[in-house]
């Protein structure tokens, strides 16, 4: 699906989709655009994206719900198995007081009889206005928006981006450590093939940090990605050994290593304990700093270190649900 794919370029001027509005200060700039890749976003996106978030929490607190987005349908199109991304958009649907087709089980739709990509989209978008989309191949999305009148959201492609759960990681650090700018992010476990720690730290280069990439040789760092640091002249160190930097890190950013993705078990079982973090790793790590993960783990983090207050990856999974909702109100047009 590569050759569908869009150039960063291309992504920063998607084109609007839906029925053109008048101008209206309230739209942003994101209203009726397909949200692909984390290419698309600069910091004053990001600034506004994380302010509507913060109201979205401070309404769901207040009031559960609210009826902005009332009359409004969103398809939930999930070629790959999820709980997080699935429910939390299904979540902020509803909580934005519109509805929800939820197509969770592809093995039970019309693509188990074969139905392409591109006709599935196109029937959904005839019932919905929005279309959420994972799926287990790199530029899927990218595909789907090629085809789709309506906006796409990319939940994941396979081993490429997953920008929704970029942007809660992002809002997470900000919201726990007050900052990005500064900050020492390691990124532990499976990094070739973990979507996510591709996505922020795409992300995380619009602003100054120090990375550490912390994995087993077979699972470092794309190189694609490390060039693209390499570009910004931002600090980074590889290591396989995460007692070397567990002392100095804000943000510890553990992932699983991923089974389905390897056409080796036998790799997979090679590496697939190599970290755990555990209550006596925690206990050389800084008393101000983070444990996220974006779930679901597998037993790199003990369930002991869930009652350390530095554990933020629950709230990190709460949050998803704000920021989804900020990108609903913003693609539907009403943030
Ligand atoms: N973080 C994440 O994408 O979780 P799910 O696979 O459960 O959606």
């Amino acid at each position: 699906m590569k050759a569908d794919m869009f150039t960063q370029e291309e992504l920063r001027n998607l084109p609007r989709k839906g029925t053109p509005q008048p101008a209206d200060h309230t739209q942003h700039a994101f209203y009726g655009r397909d949200i692909l890749s984390v290419d698309q976003f600069n910091r004053e996106d990001l600034t506004y994206i994380f302010r509507v978030a913060e109201e979205m929490r401070a309404m769901v607190k207040r009031f559960g719900s609210v009826d902005l987005l009332q009359g409004k349908v969103l398809a939930n199109l999930f070629y790959e198995p999820s709980t997080r991304t699935s429910a939390s958009f299904m979540a902020a649907m509803q909580r934005l007081g519109g509805q929800v087709i939820p197509i969770n089980n592809v093995q039970y739709s019309s693509v188990a009889k074969g139905e392409s990509l591109p006709d599935t989209v196109r029937t959904l978008e005839q019932y919905a206005d929005v279309i959420v989309l994972r799926h287990p191949e790199v530029g899927a999305a990218a595909v789907a928006a090629r085809y789709a009148r309506k906006p796409i959201i990319n939940a994941g492609d396979g081993i490429g981006e997953h920008p929704t759960q970029a942007l809660l990681d992002l809002f997470t650090i900000y919201d726990e450590l007050g900052t990005i700018d500064g900050l020492k992010i390691a990124m532990v476990g499976d990094l070739k093939y973990g979507r996510t720690v591709h996505s922020l730290t795409k992300l995380l280069l619009l602003y100054r940090v120090e990375f550490y990439f912390v994995s087993p040789p077979i699972l470092r760092m794309p190189e694609t990605i490390l060039q693209r640091v390499r570009a910004t002249d931002q600090p980074y160190t590889e290591t396989d050994n995460i007692h070397d930097i567990i002392r100095e890190v804000d943000v510890l950013y553990v992932t699983r290593v991923q089974k389905e993705r390897f056409e080796d078990l036998s790799e997979y079982e090679a590496v697939k304990d190599y970290y755990v973090v555990d209550t006596e790793l925690m206990r050389q790590a800084k008393e101000r700093m983070i444990v996220m993960h974006p779930f679901p783990r597998v037993g790199e983090i003990s369930y002991a270190v869930d009652s350390d207050p530095r554990a933020a990856y629950f709230r990190q999974i709460e949050n998803g649900m704000y920021i989804r909702m900020a990108l609903l109100a913003a693609v539907l047009g009403k943030a």
